[in-house]
């Protein structure tokens, strides 16, 4: 169950989004850095001309309802992340669910709920774009997986955006899997390119925002 603090999603939804910083970061949680999500993740990466953090590199533990790990990476990356407008999600298919190092980082959201201090910061949420990008051995990843990303993003007010899948049942072959890449490199620009547009409206409008 997610934690009932939270403000309900529609009342996330009704915030306005404007405001919004700028740029991308890609979150990678692979149980390798240079397998197959993480080389298809740089291929986006580099046609958006985006930071990947590795997550499976960082100490981030398992939620603490105590609070006890409170000094590990995961507080100063999330601010990190907080300071983009757009945050890609990539993890493998690992059986139906995603990865332990995503399923940490998710967790972890949490804090960024519970604790009165973080809340604030943890609100920011809304309104960023949420991507996903995937990796299995099938044509599409299954549908829990993708549920469990979305349902998320909406529960913490994120505009999902769409996702990139690519399947390496024959391993990651960069020939194949380019237009997909291109695909979503193009739909990550083009939701940035709408939200500058937006901003700019709601500037030019009095009393818009
Ligand atoms: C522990 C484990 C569980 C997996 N479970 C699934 C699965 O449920 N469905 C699927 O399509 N592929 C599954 N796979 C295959 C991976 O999703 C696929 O090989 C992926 O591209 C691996 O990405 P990586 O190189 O970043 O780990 C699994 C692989 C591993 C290692």
């Amino acid at each position: 169950m997610p934690p009932r603090r939270q403000a309900p999603v529609t009342a996330a939804r009704r915030d306005k989004p404007s405001g919004r910083a700028p740029g991308a970061i890609a979150l990678l949680a692979s149980s390798r850095r240079n397998g197959n999500t993480g080389r298809f993740l740089d291929r986006i990466a580099s046609g958006l001309g985006v930071e990947v953090v590795d997550l499976a590199s960082k100490r981030i533990s398992a939620y603490d309802y105590e609070h006890g790990n409170r000094g590990d990476d995961f507080e100063p990356l999330m601010k990190r992340v907080l300071g983009f407008g757009q945050v890609i999600f990539a993890s493998p298919v690992y059986w139906y669910a995603v990865s332990s190092p995503m399923k940490a980082f998710l967790d972890r959201i949490t804090d960024f709920l519970d604790l009165p201090e973080l809340l604030a910061d943890g609100r920011r949420l809304r309104g960023k774009s949420a991507f996903v990008v995937a990796t299995s051995i099938y044509e599409e990843a299954p549908k829990p997986f993708v549920d469990a990303f979305t349902d998320t993003f909406a529960y913490l007010g994120m505009r999902y955006g769409g996702m990139a899948h690519a399947n390496c049942a024959d391993g990651y072959d960069p020939a194949r899997h380019e237009a997909e890449a291109e695909r979503f490199v193009r739909l990550v620009k083009g939701d940035a390119a709408r939200h500058r547009r937006s901003a700019t409206r709601d500037r030019r409008e009095p009393g818009s925002s």
